[in-house]
């Protein structure tokens, strides 16, 4: 097995050269505090005029958003990315994934920038493609590899989209993993999806879209010799999860469902397919973050929703909605750091470099990793339809 170093994060000025991060910002970092931060981003976007075009998930906070021209979940955004072949920069108010397809997306000539390099995602950390490479080799020597199709969410690092580019497989998003798995089960007589990183949007998509039982999917583990898993166990799954999950919607639990359920008359639960099954399972619906946005704008006013998905997305949609009652899923507040990583004073200092001439925190992703995980991802954008959960 692999032995994989897990980098640690330092905090304050300087680089972690050995990891895909870092934490420095060359220059002048304004102040949170500083008043006129609102001012100086529109001045500066405002120079920049069409030369720039900015992107924000919808996690991403509110003193943030305001200044993006798109935004949009996972998907929408992979879509969106290569709308404005025009701008010459592309500011992406995201996390690290993101940007890296974006800047697979889009045209050699665009430049994609992240405000904080520190934005990454717990998640497609849990994946490292030497752990996926040990994988693979436990398949092959099963027997079996030639069977699986390697399926990745689009939380992942961009040589684990390669990894599946190059072995027959797709990326997927939480808006579109039943067609992708569909695809990919028709794509080899006596299919297995290998999927990664995110074992519970695999589970619940395999159990919860595709009709299959729980015991035909089991948990590729990278920290147990051969997964944790018999030879026999691998020859009999239909999907191997990867072990990895989302620490922020792996936090809401099936007993707040029913405390919830208990205290608030004819609430709705509505959570997002990254959560734990056994909270999918007591949900009234599921989906995406662009699914979740439809189903509260269409929902009738005074009807009570619980939402499990970032707190950022659950404020926003609670403050654009007073005549609905809209609560979250969690005792405790439960932002996705890293995606609050990005701020204000991030972005103006992206943004005035730019302005400057100064590009800053350009994410590029390597030409062979590129060429692959293109093909990944452009077998995502080529799939027939989406699910009726996006
Ligand atoms: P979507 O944007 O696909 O809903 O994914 C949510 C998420 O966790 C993004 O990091
Ligand atoms: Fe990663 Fe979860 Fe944050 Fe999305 S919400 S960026 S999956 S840690």
């Amino acid at each position: 097995m692999t032995t994989v170093e897990l980098t640690l994060l330092p905090l304050g000025p300087g680089k972690d050269l050995t990891s895909e991060r870092g934490v420095e910002c060359p220059g002048d970092l304004p102040p949170a505090s500083d008043p006129d931060l609102v001012e100086r981003a529109r001045a500066a976007k405002a120079k920049l005029g069409a030369k720039v075009f900015v992107l924000g998930h919808h996690y991403q906070r509110d003193e943030v958003i305001q200044f993006a021209d798109v935004t949009g979940d996972s998907f929408k955004l992979a879509r969106d990315a290569a709308a404005r072949p025009d701008a010459e920069y592309i500011v992406f108010c995201g996390v690290h994934f993101m940007a890296e397809s974006a800047d697979i997306l889009t045209s050699p000539s665009q430049k994609v920038i992240l405000p904080d390099l520190a934005a990454g995602c717990s998640m497609a950390d849990m994946a490292r493609i030497a752990q996926v490479e040990d994988a693979w080799d436990a398949m092959t020597d099963a027997g079996i590899a030639d069977q699986v199709v390697p399926i990745t969410y689009m939380n992942s690092a961009a040589d684990i989209k390669a990894f599946c580019g190059k072995h027959g497989g797709a990326v997927c998003t939480s808006s579109n993993a039943q067609v992708a798995l569909e695809w990919g089960f028709e794509q080899k007589p006596d299919a297995k999806i290998f999927f990664l990183p995110d074992q519970h949007l695999g589970r619940n998509t395999a159990v919860l879209e595709l009709g299959l039982s729980l015991d035909e999917c089991v948990v590729w583990n990278p920290f147990k010799p051969n997964g944790g898993l018999t030879v026999e166990q691998l020859r009999a799954a239909k999907v191997i999860l990867w072990k990895g999950h989302c620490s922020v919607h792996g936090r809401f639990t099936p007993e707040v469902v029913d405390q919830i359920r208990a205290t608030v008359p004819d609430v709705k639960i509505l959570v997002h397919p990254e959560c734990q099954h056994e909270v999918v399972l007591k949900a009234d619906l599921v989906g995406s973050t662009e699914f979740i946005i439809k189903t509260i704008e269409a929902a009738p006013a005074g009807s009570a929703w619980a939402i499990g998905t970032e707190l950022n997305l659950v404020k926003r949609l609670a403050a654009a909605h007073p005549d609905k009652q809209i609560l979250f899923l969690d005792k405790t507040v439960c932002y996705c750091s890293t995606m609050n990583r990005i701020d204000l004073p991030h972005l103006v200092w992206a943004l005035e470099s730019l302005v400057e001439g100064n590009l800053v925190n350009v994410i590029e992703v390597d030409p062979d990793t590129e060429h692959w995980a293109k093909i990944a991802l452009q077998r995502m954008l080529d799939l027939p339809g989406r699910s009726h959960r996006d």
